[in-house]
């Protein structure tokens, strides 16, 4: 038994969870072709993900498959109560509801901990990071992992290169058929969904401001541009910022498109990107949120500290009267905006990036002693699977090459 806001909820959970499954052919084709087999008869899984109704799919295909769950939430604001329900009802031993403070928060990944798991899935590896930060979890004896964002991958790999991450880690987010999908069309998509309940004004006409041209942004930017705006691109990495202005959109730095930007979306992975000095210089009106996986990129304590005022104007959405007199607003306390104040990604997106994840695990299940204490890739067996399970789902035939093609492309005469 775990602990989640209101276990009444758990009927309108199973109502959004069946509206999931039937978006996540991928998915659900997956489990039902490996149901036979149970490859993860036994094992403890530990979750550590956006508590959502797309992930509720894949804890119950991890189940189905013969996994013991325990999950907790990757975010304190991010877990839909109905769906925490939902899992609790059935036998998931989860730790999770909506506006957790930063101790709730610790508390529910310590608490799924407690239940011993033997895989170990997160997202942002706040989880895999407590595992190796506190004593009281050494004695854990975990196969190996599995993480699902950047950020995440960035923070284990600075562990394995120190020598000092305990098992081997599958790098999700890295599979083509994950970040392609998931970081562009999911949060290109989510992203502009976040903004439009928070704020409710119109995209078309503003000039939108996007921090980061990786795959997040480059999503973000095309949504934004779908939606008619005007958008404006920062970066540091050359490459990247060449391939913003080769795609038509202006570059600059934060320190100049502060002064013009509606909207501000970041999107970096990066800490401070919109500080004290470029708040500053916002018109009135302006709306700042966030799509990087931690709430480090805009300064949202001096927003929500050092302001005049600040006044919850709508849901998510906080006016923050500067002292010089202008008004900004402020999505979701400059958390992940996208899951925050929207669902985040929808169900379809999510049946790719979860059966990259589902395949981690069983692979991680199967090989993990030979892996060695390393960040490894998805293997391209399984991000090819993948792309042609997507394609079946959506009926999308593709050609074949020919006997000859396949000789010429290895010829080289
Ligand atoms: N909101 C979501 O649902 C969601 C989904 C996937 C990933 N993420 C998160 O979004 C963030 C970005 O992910 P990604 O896959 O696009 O990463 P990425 O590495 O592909 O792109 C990040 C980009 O930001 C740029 N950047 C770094 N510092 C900058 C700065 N100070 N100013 C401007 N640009 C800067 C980098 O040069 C890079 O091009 C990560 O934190 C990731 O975990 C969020």
């Amino acid at each position: 038994m775990g602990k989640v806001k209101d276990p009444s909820l758990a009927e309108q959970g199973k109502t959004s969870y069946e509206w999931a499954k039937n978006h996540m052919k991928i998915l659900t084709n997956t489990v039902n072709r490996l149901k036979r087999s149970q490859p993860l008869r036994g094992i403890r899984l530990g979750i550590c993900l956006h508590i959502t109704k797309e992930t509720s799919v894949l804890i119950m295909g991890a189940k189905e498959l013969g996994a013991e769950v325990s999950a907790c939430g990757a975010n304190p604001l991010s877990t839909q109560d109905d769906i925490a329900a939902f899992l609790d009802e059935n036998g998931i031993n989860i730790y999770a509801w909506q506006g957790q403070t930063t101790e709730e928060y610790d508390w529910c990944i310590e608490q799924m901990l407690s239940h011993k798991p033997q895989i170990l899935t997160d997202d942002g590896s706040d989880c895999h990071s407590k595992v190796h930060g506190k004593s009281k979890f050494s004695s854990l004896k975990i196969m190996g992992g599995t993480e699902e964002t950047t950020t995440g991958v960035i923070r284990l790999k600075a562990l394995a290169n120190q020598k000092k991450l305990r098992y081997p880690v599958i790098a999700v987010n890295d599979a083509y058929t994950k970040h392609m999908f998931d970081n562009r069309y999911g949060t290109g998509q989510s992203t502009i969904d976040g903004y439009f309940r928070s704020m409710n004004l119109l995209f078309a006409g503003k000039r939108v401001v996007v921090a980061g041209y990786g795959w997040v942004g480059r999503g973000v930017a095309s949504r934004a541009n779908g939606m008619g705006s005007k958008v404006f691109v920062t970066e540091v990495d050359p490459v990247r910022a060449l391939e913003a202005h080769m795609d038509g959109y202006e570059v600059l730095p934060m320190a100049e498109a502060a002064k013009i930007g509606d909207i501000f979306i970041t999107a970096t992975g990066q800490t401070g990107v919109i500080r004290k000095e470029h708040i500053l210089k916002m018109k009135e009106g302006a709306v700042l949120g966030n799509v990087g996986h931690f709430d480090v990129e805009v300064d949202a304590h001096f927003l929500l500290n050092e302001s005049k005022s600040v006044k919850q104007v709508r849901p998510n959405l906080d006016e923050c009267l500067l002292k010089n007199g202008k008004r900004v607003y402020l999505i979701g306390k400059g958390r992940i905006a996208n899951l925050v104040a929207a669902e985040g990604h929808p169900p379809e997106v999510m049946a790719q990036s979860f059966s990259n994840q589902l395949l981690s695990m069983i692979y991680i299940a199967k090989n993990h002693k030979k892996i060695g204490k390393k960040v490894i890739t998805v293997p391209q067996e399984i991000d090819t699977q993948i792309a042609v399970d997507a394609l079946n789902a959506m009926d999308v035939k593709t050609d074949k090459p020919t006997p000859a093609q396949i000789k010429y492309a290895k010829s080289w005469g």
